[in-house]
């Protein structure tokens, strides 16, 4: 195989969107837009990768920031999709073998499309080759024309066409690969001359041609990978058909989705065979689920690591925390960044944690707050209990040991500590340091005034 480098072009605002955050920039299925083609192209081979932009730059090199395979070049003035190649050629001096041309809007674009394509490529000795697809409203897409014997000839644009090639169903997706030499070649060689006053890199299929070099149009079998976004009811549709492809992946892996059309789970989740996933769920990209765990409905967790045998209760919401084996959270519990549960933990219902550690087997079953706590084993947080930690200028930290019983509604009035198995009595308001083995009762002795009421009433 011939070197591959890949250029993507991502410089146009994307108007259509209506929104002040360009298009490629989007999320789709938990990642940038963008991000979808980039990837299609490292796994069909390429060994750099040059992105082309011009609206929101920074926020585009944001993305990808660090990564090594990454190049960017700037086109200042949307000039069209051929000025914008000729962008690009500064980043890729020197190289020399088959260039991959993308664009930044095509989530669906698949490595394997892009493999066979390249084989096809290569098998045909082409100096350009470009992915078509038959469509029945071909409507705004260029037009493939070929002459008398079916050999590519030339690409039309719609607003260049006319009435007889505007009948032709074979459109042009913008996915080009070319040999290296051709395109630096006769990039510069293009005109504007045509209804958009644009520079067309279509214009190299005839250039190609002219030149007596081949030129291949190659039709995809799935037109839904080419689909372009232009959009938000495009964008939505694309999430829906790489929702349905990241689903069917995780069901043939052994995930039980009990609903995959109301089950929504981001690019980048790895989860366990064995695990069952009740409808309206949202995984984020980066969480990893191990098996046999059970998530119930509508729970959202993004950034988060659960160990297996965990049972997650409905309408739950966890961000970044780490859950050992066999933890229960739940139902509507939430467990914000930096919670880390240890084995066997149990969070009930309406518990709130953050940047809180909580050894194996403790227990926080209902309405509590615990943040910014270091709890020990086999620990039990009566409810109602509050981990006071913020006195309006900073945060503090609560220590709890091993085998500690806190009752109902106490407060840990931060920075505080319990030592190892103490007990702080029901309604106590922690404020100094509890030594082990201790029992703290901070309580206004109770006053009983016998016979108050019927005073009252006289
Ligand atoms: C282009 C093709 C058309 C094809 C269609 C497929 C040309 C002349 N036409 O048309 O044959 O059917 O794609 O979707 O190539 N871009 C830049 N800089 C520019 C212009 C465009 O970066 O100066 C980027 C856009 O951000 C976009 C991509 O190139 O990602 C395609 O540009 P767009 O203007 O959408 O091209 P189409 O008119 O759709
Ligand atoms: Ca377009």
């Amino acid at each position: 195989m011939k070197p591959l480098a890949s250029v993507v072009l991502a410089a146009g605002k994307g108007t259509r969107m209506k929104s002040h955050l360009i298009k490629v920039l989007h999320p789709v299925a938990g990642i940038p837009m963008i991000t979808w083609p980039v990837t299609a192209a490292r796994e069909a081979g390429s060994e750099t990768i040059v992105l082309v932009i011009g609206h929101q730059a920074n926020a585009v090199q944001g993305v990808f920031r660090g990564a090594p395979d990454i190049r960017c070049a700037m086109q200042e003035e949307q000039l069209g999709t051929g000025h914008a190649v000729s962008c690009a050629l500064d980043a890729l001096a020197g190289f020399n073998g088959t260039v991959l041309i993308l664009c930044g809007d095509t989530p669906l674009l698949r490595a394997e499309t892009l493999k066979s394509m390249l084989a096809f490529h290569h098998d045909n000795q082409a100096a350009v080759t470009v992915l078509t697809a038959f469509m029945d409203n071909p409507y705004g897409y260029g037009r493939v024309i070929r002459d008398a014997s079916g050999r590519v000839s030339r690409i039309v644009e719609q607003k260049d066409a006319n009435q007889e090639e505007r009948e032709i169903r074979e459109i042009n997706s913008g996915i080009y690969c070319m040999d290296s030499g051709f395109l630096f070649g006769n990039i510069r060689g293009i005109s504007n001359n045509n209804a958009q006053g644009e520079y067309y890199l279509t214009d190299l299929l005839a250039i190609a041609v002219a030149q007596g070099l081949t030129c291949l149009a190659l039709p995809t079998g799935d037109a839904d990978e080419i689909m372009g976004v232009n959009d938000r009811a495009q964008l939505a549709e694309a999430a829906r058909i790489l929702r349905n492809r990241i689903n069917r992946d995780h069901m043939l892996s052994g995930v039980t989705l009990i609903d995959p059309e109301q089950t929504y789970i981001d690019y980048g989740v790895t989860i366990g065979a064995d695990t069952t996933i009740h409808p309206g769920c949202q995984i984020g990209t980066g969480t990893v689920i191990g098996s046999g765990c059970e998530i119930d409905q509508c729970v959202s967790i993004s950034g988060c690591s659960i160990g297996n045998d965990c049972h997650i209760k409905a309408a739950s919401v966890l961000e970044d925390s780490e859950l050992g084996e066999d933890v229960a959270v739940g139902p509507m519990a939430h467990l914000r960044p930096g919670t880390i549960l240890g084995k066997k933990v149990k969070i009930g219902n309406f518990v709130e944690t953050k940047k809180i550690v909580m050894g194996e087997g403790s227990k926080a079953s209902h309405l509590t707050y615990l943040g910014d706590a270091e709890i020990g084993r086999d620990v039990n947080i009566g409810c109602g209990t509050i981990t006071c930690n913020y006195d309006g200028v900073k945060k503090h930290r609560t220590v709890i040991g091993d085998d500690v019983f806190i009752g109902s509604d106490v407060q840990l009035v931060a920075p505080v500590s319990v030592g190892r198995n103490s007990l702080v009595a029901a309604g106590t308001t922690v404020t100094i340091d509890v030594p082990p083995d201790s029992l703290a009762l901070s309580r206004v002795p109770q006053v009983n005034k016998e016979g108050w009421r019927l005073k009252k009433k006289l």
